[in-house]
């Protein structure tokens, strides 16, 4: 893959994005901190224009003024924003993941697929709560609905869970996902996959189910109720250098996700569901943790060792992520805000 096949020059960032990358999108909702990243979203944009011609790469010009919420019970996304998001995505990739259902998400990014007529197909997600069940039937319901009236035409699977394990034992005071605290927490997931399966045999639909979590987490019983896996792994929080982290990225997934997953009779497909690297922190002492700083200059460095790599080695991943989420600057601070391709607003809090 040739450096600069896509340039996206974004306010101050200018970034040379390499071959097809696939962005973890994130209209989604919940929160989990740890290994991952904390998520949920609020991704409404406004604004985005490109131009391109044979010789030179497409200029992507993105400037987001307003801030709108996917969060429930605060929903007031839009489908205009969200078709901004998708005409700027379609533009990078082909292949996109929601994190949640809330809000209606499913539907609206089903809907501007539709009507921007872009080659953009979806995982579709439900964020289980660990101490709140009503979010999984809320969210399986709306990503019901949305099946109903868009098809699977654009839609790759049902994911169930993002990070439920983390939070689960988080919550619950254990540490490792194969132990009898885990298993409890499994069984809460195992019980809504085969429910999610249910929902989609009853509608007549047949897609995949998965589920993802951090990379560490994955329960082996959840793992064999899955169609794949989709694992968050982050080289960052590991205080790997840039350098050394498009190989750490690569040994880590093949270790602790993808052989274990080849032992299973089911054998869930395994994918990278979030990798990346922060340009900035918000405070210096978050600027280093124990590798390489927060950086525009590392990123270009993640993209262009990463990105490569993956693509000429078939992985499957998820580039991690679309846009910086100012939300979570102020609710967490330090880098969480900062792992977007695309800022915000150029001039954020000066970034
Ligand atoms: C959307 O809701 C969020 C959260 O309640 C709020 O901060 C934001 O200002 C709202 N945005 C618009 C455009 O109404
Ligand atoms: C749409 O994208 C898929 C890859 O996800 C590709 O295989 C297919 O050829 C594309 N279709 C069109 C019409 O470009
Ligand atoms: C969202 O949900 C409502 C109510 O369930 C539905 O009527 C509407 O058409 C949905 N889709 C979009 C794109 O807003
Ligand atoms: C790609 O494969 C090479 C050779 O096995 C390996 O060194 C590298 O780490 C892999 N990279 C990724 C991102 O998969
Ligand atoms: C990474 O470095 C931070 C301090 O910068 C430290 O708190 C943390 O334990 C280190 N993590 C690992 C996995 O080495």
């Amino acid at each position: 893959m040739g450096l600069g096949e896509h340039s996206a020059a974004v306010g101050r960032r200018k970034l040379f994005i390499v071959g097809s990358v696939i962005i973890a999108i994130l209209i989604g909702v919940g929160v989990g901190i740890g290994v991952g990243l904390t998520r949920n979203a609020d991704s409404s944009t406004s604004g985005g224009t490109s131009s391109s011609d044979h010789n030179t790469p497409p200029v992507i010009l993105c400037s987001r003024v307003h801030t709108r919420s996917s969060l429930f019970p605060n929903c007031n996304n839009s489908l205009g924003n969200v078709i901004s998001d998708i005409q700027l995505i379609s533009q990078l990739t082909t292949r996109i993941r929601l994190y949640g259902a809330d809000c209606n998400q499913s539907a609206l990014v089903l809907e501007a697929i539709k009507q921007t007529k872009t080659n953009v197909s979806v995982y579709l997600g439900i964020y289980n709560v660990p101490d709140d069940h009503t979010a999984y039937t809320r969210q399986r319901d709306l990503v019901r609905n949305a099946l109903q009236t868009y098809g699977t035409e654009h839609v790759l699977g049902v994911t169930v869970g993002n990070e439920f394990m983390l939070n689960y034992l988080n919550a619950n005071g254990g540490t490792e996902p194969n132990s009898a605290i885990g298993d409890q927490g499994a069984q809460i997931l195992v019980a809504d996959i085969a429910d999610t399966r249910k929902m989609l045999s009853d509608i007549g639909v047949s897609l995949p189910v998965g589920n993802s979590d951090a990379g560490y987490y994955f329960n082996t019983k959840v793992l064999e109720a899955s169609d794949y896996g989709m694992s968050n792994i982050h080289a960052w929080f590991a205080n790997t250098t840039v350098q050394d982290a498009a190989a750490w990225t690569a040994r880590y997934f093949e270790e602790t996700n993808v052989r274990p997953a080849a032992q299973l009779a089911n054998r869930p497909k395994m994918y990278i569901a979030e990798a990346g690297w922060p340009t900035h922190s918000s405070d210096e002492g978050n600027k280093n943790n124990g590798g390489s700083d927060a950086s525009i200059a590392n990123l270009q460095i993640f993209l262009d060792t990463f990105v490569c790599q993956a693509n000429q080695n078939g992985t499957g991943y998820f580039y991690f992520e679309f846009s910086d989420e100012p939300w979570k600057d102020v609710m967490y601070g330090g880098v969480e805000g900062w792992w977007g391709l695309f800022p915000f607003q150029p001039d954020f809090k000066g970034h």
